[in-house]
């Protein structure tokens, strides 16, 4: 698996892997804004054909993982893995000591690729995600990127 970062002809592509793979997917702004940002935005990419996605925001020594995706039809080949994986490794870097991220209480496989991976929960935001019936809340998780690379 090749991972490169995104740019603006990836955007019809991740917006199909995005939508093939969330209820409430991101649209073409939201990626075109994380562009225009500068954040980190990268594709994964199986014999030159997009399989998945991941977007980081990185300050004052934290970074944030946005987005991580693969293609529904995809999912359960370690891509997922990954692209995390290369988050951590991007985001530690440039100098980020942690690694934050939001997931819902319902989405079990993404909690456990993140448990698995050493991520521990250090917060819960109400209401964060819209639901189809009302909202879910947010398990905030963080890693230790000093810890899981420099020791
Ligand atoms: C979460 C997601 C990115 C994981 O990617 P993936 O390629 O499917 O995951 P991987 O094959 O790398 O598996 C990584 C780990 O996830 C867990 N996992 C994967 N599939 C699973 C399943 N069907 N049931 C339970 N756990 C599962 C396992 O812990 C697995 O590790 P293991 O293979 O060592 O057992 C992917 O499922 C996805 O795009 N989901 C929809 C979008 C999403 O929820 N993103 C995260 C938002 S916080």
């Amino acid at each position: 698996m090749n991972i490169r970062p995104m740019c603006t002809s990836d955007l019809d592509v991740v917006i199909e892997n995005e939508s093939s793979a969330y209820g409430f997917p991101w649209g073409r702004g939201v990626f075109a804004d994380c562009l225009k940002a500068g954040n980190q935005c990268w594709v994964a990419e199986i014999d030159a054909e997009i399989v998945g996605h991941a977007v980081v925001t990185i300050g004052a020594g934290e970074a944030h993982l946005l987005n991580v995706c693969v293609n529904r039809s995809l999912q359960g080949a370690g891509y997922g893995r990954c692209l995390v994986l290369h988050a951590m490794e991007a985001a530690r870097k440039v100098g980020a000591d942690a690694l934050f991220l939001e997931v819902r209480p319902s989405n079990q496989v993404a909690s456990q690729l993140y448990e698995s991976l050493g991520f521990a929960e250090v917060g819960v935001r109400k209401n964060y995600y819209p639901a189809f019936l009302g909202q879910e809340d947010a398990r905030v998780l963080v890693i230790d990127l000093e810890s899981y690379f420099d020791k």
